[in-house]
Parts: C-alpha cells; structure tokens; sequence
C-alpha cells in the first residue's frame, strides 16, 4: 500500500467516542459473550409502520429523482406546522432546510458560521461530535463546565466569550445527561447572546422525549429568533436513525448560505424518504407517545436502581440517557464503563468523550428493553458486590 498523509484538517479529529463504545461490544458478542447494551443512542422501537408504507409507496410513484435542494416544499411545510401545533414556533417553509440527518445539520450551522479560528462555546457535557465538526470546519471549540447536577451556568458562559468567539452550542434535553433548562436560564443566556453579538447553535433533537418540566425552544426566547439556527431531525423522535433526515431552521440570510453547503455536497437527502417523513409529522403522533410513556417508565426503573446502588446523580428530565459519576460507588471510577464489560458484560459509553473532566462518569442509554434494564441492574449490583 502507497504510504497515505491525511491532511491536518483530519488530523485534529477522532473516530465517533459512541461508535467506538459499541464497537468493543460488537466485539465481545462476535465471540459468543451475551451482552447487554447500553450504549447506542438510538430508541429501540421499529420505524412506525405508516412510515415505512409511506415511503413504499413514494418509491412506486417514481419519487426517486433529484428534487429541490432545500427540501421537498412539502415537506418543509409540514415541518413548519409541525413545529407551530407543538411548540407554538413560527417558522416559513423557505427559512427551513431538510438534510441528511441533524449531525449533518450541525455540520452546515458551523460551516456557515465559522471562520477560521473563531471560538465555539460547547457547554459540557456534550455529545463528542460538537468537538469534531467545529474542529473539522477551522472552529476552536471552547468547553464550558456545567454545575454538579449538569445545571447551565450562563456566568461561566459569560467568562468564557472572547473576541473571537462565534457561537453557542445548546442541546437540551440534552445527550449525556438528560437535563432541559429552565425559561430563566435561557433568558440568561439570550442576555449574553444579546450583548456579546452572538449566534445560538440549537441541538433540539430530543425535544419531544421529555418527561418531566417543559421544553423551551431557544428560538422562542425573546429577541432569539434571529440569533438561533435550530437543528431537528426525524432519528429520535419517530425511531428512524437510519433513514438519516434532519433539518435547520434559521433567519432567510443564514439559511440561504446553508443551503450553498448542501448544494454543493448532498444535495437534498433522498425524495423518497423526505415524502414518507410527512407521513411521520402527520400520522404518528400516537407511537411519539407511545414511546415516550414507555421511556418515562425506564427512565424510573434505572433511575431507582442507580440510587439503590449508590449514584447520587439528579433525575434526569428527557432524552434517554443518563450520565453517573462512577466515583460516587468505585474507586477506579475512571475504568468503570471497561470493568462492567469485562466483568458483567453490560456495555456503557465511558465519559471521557463528553468533554474534559468527565472521565471519571459513564453513559447509559435506557433505549433499550424494560427486562434487558433490570438484567443490568441486577448486574451492576452483582458487580459492586464483588
Ligand atoms: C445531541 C445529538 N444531536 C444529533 C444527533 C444525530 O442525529 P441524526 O441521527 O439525526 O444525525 C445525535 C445522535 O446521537 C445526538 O445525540
């Protein structure tokens, strides 16, 4: 094989820390060992069947051409009284682009915001991929620690905006921890946002999978609207991960720069599955619920198991991820997530990922089976005994 350079802008990223997580676990299972999951950020239910008919049908009516890049009109219309019939947000079908999943999305805000060397405010915990997709687009991504019960602490946020900062990245509810913030919080950071001229990078992928307290788009916050570029998408929300379809939402000038990105990478994602997602945003409400009650209900159940065991970890409010800190029940806490595999066979994502001075926490994800969370449970105890 030629010997192969990668170029420096590759250099100063990693492999997905989630991937790699499921990765070792993959492993374990190819060779007979019975694994239990808790490591993939994905629901567990199947794609809701009206869906799937959907896009079968779109595919028999030929729906399977090039198609506007910003997004089927469509679509975009759906998504817009979508998002007005749920959250009360006003968003035109042209101030709305459909891409190719939300991490895509995160993509194209960057891209369309950065330039080189401009600061990123990440508060952390954080999902890994902020730190790459800012570094890979010339970003400097800026980790602001949040408070010991992954509180947003918008002081802290304030000390951190330089010169050459950009941008803010929220996502709540938020992947690991699970937290939502509160109107005040972000009234507070709209203050900032206000007054040091920044933009909002809004990651509101979860925001239907909250159960406790109310989900504020940061859109809605007063004098926010024109500041925020939302990111949304169809993976969580109606299980479909791999059919790979987000959108932006933003102001008309931010949203036509975007859209040059994706002209000139994806193009549009596939028309066929853009056309079976109206499907999702019109016909699916009652599997959204359904799968949010059966969330809430493991939420609990891990949520009580982790307290009996010891963590002292907050309840968290949505999404479906939970975030302990090993220390509160084992002393090499950093090796925790590696130790549970080895020993038990239940795979966690170790915390390191999320942001510096977390190595010592873990992520679980309860996306997964009530009897497959209470063999885990069971498990971990069986571990901590030991
Ligand atoms: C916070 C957050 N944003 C975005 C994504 C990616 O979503 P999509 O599958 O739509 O690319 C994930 C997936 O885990 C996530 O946790």
């Amino acid at each position: 094989m030629r010997n192969y350079t990668p170029p420096k802008k590759l250099l100063k990223i990693g492999e997905s820390a989630t991937m790699k997580a499921a990765e070792k676990a993959r492993e374990l299972r190819a060779k007979g060992v019975n694994v239990i999951s808790l490591d993939v950020g994905e629901p567990d239910f199947p794609t809701p069947k009206p869906i799937i008919e959907a896009a079968y049908r779109a595919l028999n009516e030929g729906l399977t051409k090039y198609s506007q890049s910003q997004g089927l009109p469509e679509l975009r219309e759906a998504i817009a009284d979508n998002l007005r019939k749920i959250f009360g947000v006003d968003y035109l079908p042209n101030e709305i682009v459909v891409t190719a999943g939300a991490k895509m999305g995160v993509f194209y805000a960057l891209t369309a915001l950065l330039d080189e060397g401009d600061e990123v405010i990440i508060p952390t915990p954080a999902w890994p991929s902020y730190f790459d997709i800012t570094k890979f687009v010339g970003g400097v991504p800026v980790e602001v620690r949040s408070g010991e019960d992954f509180e947003l602490l918008p002081d802290r946020i304030d000390k951190a905006v330089t010169e050459k900062t950009r941008a803010i990245l929220l996502n709540y509810p938020n992947n690991p921890t699970g937290m939502i913030y509160d109107k005040k919080v972000l009234e507070n950071v709209a203050e900032i946002v206000k007054r040091k001229e920044l933009w909002v990078v809004s990651d509101e992928i979860y925001c239907r999978l909250v159960y406790d307290g109310e989900f504020i788009p940061f859109s809605k916050i007063e004098e926010m609207r024109d500041r925020t570029i939302t990111i949304n998408g169809f993976s969580k929300t109606y299980s479909m991960t791999g059919w790979r379809l987000g959108y932006i939402c933003g102001p008309k000038n931010v949203i036509k720069e975007i859209l040059k990105v994706q002209q000139q990478t994806a193009t549009h994602p596939p028309t066929f599955i853009q056309k079976a997602a109206i499907t999702a945003l019109y016909e699916c409400e009652s599997y959204v619920r359904n799968m949010v009650n059966e969330f809430k209900i493991r939420r609990n159940l891990f949520y009580d198991g982790l307290r009996r065991m010891g963590f002292k970890i907050k309840k968290p409010q949505g999404a479906f991820y939970i975030f302990p800190n090993a220390m509160d029940v084992y002393s090499e806490a950093e090796n925790f997530s590696e130790h549970l595999l080895e020993k038990v066979a239940v795979s966690t994502t170790p915390g390191e990922g999320f942001g510096k001075g977390y190595e010592k926490h873990f992520r679980i994800s309860y996306a997964t089976s009530r009897e497959k969370i209470e063999k885990a449970i069971l498990k971990m105890e069986e571990f901590l005994k030991r």
